[in-house]
């Protein structure tokens, strides 16, 4: 999603800004700019595409100024033109926005009935003229942003330029993370700690509402209602080394490789192998008395969500509703005063996550949050949160942060059913050892990379692909078909392997690859018996199951894929590898854009 970043400095800005933008890169986004005050002037430079193309204006064009804003765009309103890149300036001010100004219409109309020309056809732009005519009008920095900001309504991070303030930035959050940074003789701007963290490591958070004039050498916080206000400075911890690739060709595939590696990593906060227990730090949040979980995520983390379902259900016998985000708040649920609500987020900003995690609350709700990014704001708003230590993760399609917090998840089901008296301590002891399996499974299921990169070729022609699963598995076809669209681009879709019959089998003929999710195990017979329908109509199949499950039903697939015998409350930690690295490969031949695919973000910070 867009990255913000800002420096009122004592030196050249224009190149640190590049690399904060090359720094909040892994977002997501699809057109960049950077603007400085360069003796009384607002300059600036802005290219479609990759931040390569800006790197190539800068070369032929350099910036010099001491103060500036920069900014990657993801497109909302308007496609990823030059005209719509941020920052845009209106008169004396230049401005960049990440979000939505929901009511951007009205404003506009407003705007162009008093003659107000429009350059591009952003909702940002609304906001620069707002603020423009303000000051143009003879108002202060300050008052013309205090006047404007209530006008506003939706969810948005903005930071401004004052060309005839050559010392001050103003930057605003309502719904949008934003992070000022406390430097020498410097101050900063940021989406995020990692986009100042090569300057400082002294940060503080805005809350919903504030706004924060950023001088050189202060930086005051305002409340909504316009109050000065102290937000606490800490130490953020973002390491200012960019996340290295390795010896990878992707980021994608480094984080694939390094699942075994951070669920271990994970496991060892939830769990405690030699007592046999799970330990969840769960405070005074009495699990006993939670009579239903409520779980709200979007994609890949609500697939999470999905499959924690069938343990929730299985182990505690605590009914669990679920839902995507987008569609929580909206449909009125149910909600009983003092259920447990449960938010599942790689980065812990999306915005529709974050909004329904609001709801739940206004709604008397327990918050409970499992979460990758430990000072996102839906991690600052949990009363339980669960982190996963996943570490960064940069490859837009999520693959660490998925299987991380299965691993939470799994020490959740455990918990919540010991609270509920539905554990014995021997049953306790045998989910921890089977957990303590997940990271040397997983290891064996990588070790079939080198086969499943031969196999890809035979999927890359296709124009549709299904992923059949039953059980937890069928989540993970849904989240394998997820993962094949999001970076290969092909069409693909995930059923619970018994409904084929009910319609999708129409689909069914020689050109559709059909990948099943087959362990061996109780629910194998039935699988197999879905995926002879799918034979019969001269589908082709390939077949991941363990050693067992290709001895009986192997034969007539097109491929199979082998993976290690294991507990079925594991097996979807271990059947995720697969999946991902089947999509990976099949990218990699069709050559598409692993790491950053086309019209993706990696936070979607807009509803
Ligand atoms: C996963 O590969 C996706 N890029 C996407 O579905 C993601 O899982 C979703 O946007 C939710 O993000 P979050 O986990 O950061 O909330």
């Amino acid at each position: 999603m867009c990255g913000i970043v800002g420096i009122v400095g004592n030196r050249d800005v224009a190149q640190r800004l590049y690399d904060g933008l090359k720094r909040l890169e892994y977002r997501g986004y699809d057109s960049a700019g950077i603007c400085t005050i360069d003796h009384g002037k607002l300059e600036r430079r802005r290219a479609e595409g990759k931040l390569d193309n800006l790197a190539r204006e800068l070369a032929q064009d350099p910036l010099h100024g001491t103060t500036g804003i920069a900014h990657t765009r993801w497109a909302t309103h308007g496609a990823p033109t030059v005209s719509n890149a941020h920052p845009h300036i209106v008169g004396p001010i230049s401005l960049v926005h990440n979000g939505i100004i929901e009511n951007f219409k009205p404003l506009r109309d407003e705007l162009i009935a008093e003659g107000r020309k429009f350059e591009s056809e952003t909702d940002t732009e609304v906001v620069g003229h707002l603020i423009a005519r303000e000051v143009e009008g003879g108002a202060a920095p300050q008052d013309a942003v205090a006047k404007v900001l209530p006008r506003l309504i939706g969810a948005f991070a903005i930071a401004i330029l004052f060309r005839d303030h050559p010392d001050l930035i103003i930057g605003a959050r309502m719904g949008a993370p934003l992070t000022v940074g406390y430097g020498e003789d410097e101050n900063y701007l940021g989406s995020d700690a990692l986009a100042v963290a090569p300057w400082t490591q002294k940060i503080a958070y805005l809350d919903e509402g504030d706004w924060a004039v950023i001088r050189r050498d202060r930086i005051e916080i305002f409340d909504r209602e316009n109050r000065l206000v102290e937000r606490e400075i800490v130490e953020s911890g973002a390491s200012s080394a960019p996340v290295e690739k390795g010896n990878y060709r992707h980021y994608m595939q480094k984080e694939i490789f390094e699942q075994p590696i951070v669920v271990a990593q994970t496991l060892q906060s939830y769990v405690r192998p030699f007592e046999g227990e799970v330990a969840l730090p769960v405070g005074d949040l009495d699990l006993s008395s939670v009579n239903r979980v409520t779980i709200v995520a979007c994609g890949t983390s609500f697939y999470a969500g999905l499959i924690a379902k069938y343990w929730i259900e299985h182990f505690a016998r605590v009914p669990v509703d679920i839902d995507v985000a987008s569609e929580f708040r909206y449909r009125e649920p149910v909600l009983e005063a003092g259920g447990l609500a449960l938010f599942i987020s790689q980065s812990g900003e999306t915005a529709d996550t974050l909004a329904a995690l609001r709801h739940a609350r206004a709604e008397q709700q327990r918050i409970a949050v499992v979460v990758n990014v430990p000072t996102s704001s839906m991690a600052r708003e949990a009363d339980l949160l669960l982190p996963t230590h996943a570490g960064p993760e940069i490859g837009v399609a999520s693959t660490k942060a998925f299987t991380c917090q299965l691993a939470v998840l799994a020490a959740l089901a455990a918990n919540l059913a010991r609270a509920k008296g539905r554990l014995t301590p021997d049953d306790e002891a045998a989910i921890v050892g089977h957990l303590q399996e997940a990271p040397a499974a997983m290891n064996a299921a990588l070790d079939h990379d080198d086969e499943i990169a031969s196999m890809a070729h035979l999927v890359v022609p296709a124009r549709d692909v299904l992923y059949l699963g039953r059980g937890p598995e069928y989540p993970m076809a849904l989240e394998g078909a997820l993962k094949l669209k999001e970076i290969s681009y092909i069409h693909a879709e995930g059923y619970a392997a018994g409904e084929m019959k009910h319609g999708p089998i129409a689909l069914i003929d020689d050109n559709v690859p059909v990948i099943v999710l087959a362990p061996s195990g109780p629910l194998f017979e039935k699988t197999v018996s879905n995926m002879q329908e799918v034979r019969a109509r001269g589908g082709k199949i390939v077949l991941i199951s363990d050693a067992k499950g290709i001895a009986e039903a192997g034969e007539g697939c097109m491929a199979t894929i082998e993976m290690p015998q294991v507990h079925p409350l594991i097996a979807p930690l271990v059947y995720a590898v697969p999946v991902q690295l089947l999509a990976y490969h099949v990218a990699v031949l069709k050559g598409t854009d692993v790491d950053q695919p086309r019209n993706l973000a990696k936070s979607v910070t807009v509803e």
